[in-house]
């Protein structure tokens, strides 16, 4: 059998998580009341930050190299966004004006950077010489152990809390801190 035709067990577990995640973006634009959307808030909420720990943790450093850090870093950006969105929703009760807004914009990122890794990075990976056998199965008991223990917080946790709120509604934190312009004529 051609090695390209096998399939790769790593690639698979990323991309049943892709699947489950979309699954649960399509069931939040279904959903029509607030504990339903609540609750799948809080279910991507895990589903993401473990598999964004996977990859980070074990995934993306084995094809780092090979696959090129142009795409790379482009997935590691994109992470941290997303991050970014999910440490502020997780701080969000879901009464918020911004907290539906706030999952829309993380479930476009997050698609689009599916896209990415299935259109660019795990076809560029499969190509890789690794034991690919070997990495999902480490990455499987990983996943295991966070979906049990948690995922410990991340820095982009960090920032979310020290924003105290405030990068919930631009607009508003505006108003809150209007800088003094000089006056004309004045210098
Ligand atoms: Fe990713």
């Amino acid at each position: 059998m051609f090695d390209f035709l096998k399939p790769n067990p790593a690639v698979a577990l990323l991309k049943e998580d892709h699947i489950r995640v979309k699954d649960l973006f399509d069931q939040f634009e279904q959903a029509t009341t607030r504990p339903a959307k609540k609750k799948l808030v809080r279910a991507v909420l895990t589903e993401l930050k473990v598999h964004a720990a996977i990859e980070e943790e074990i995934f993306y450093p084995a094809v780092r190299k090979p696959v090129g850090k142009e795409i790379m870093n482009e997935a590691d950006e994109e992470h941290h966004v997303a991050k970014l969105l999910i440490a502020e929703l997780d701080l969000m009760d879901g009464s918020e004006s911004h907290f539906d807004a706030k999952f829309h914009v993380l479930a476009e990122n997050v698609r689009h950077h599916i896209k990415e890794e299935e259109d660019e990075m795990l076809p560029k990976a499969k190509g890789v010489k690794l034991d690919f056998e070997a990495l999902a199965e480490k990455m499987a008991r990983r996943k295991e152990t966070l979906l049990a223990d948690g995922v410990a917080p991340v820095g982009e946790d960090t920032m979310a809390k020290a924003g105290k709120g405030n990068g919930d509604s631009p607009s508003k934190a505006a108003k809150r801190k209007t800088p003094q312009l000089p006056k004309a004529g004045k210098k």
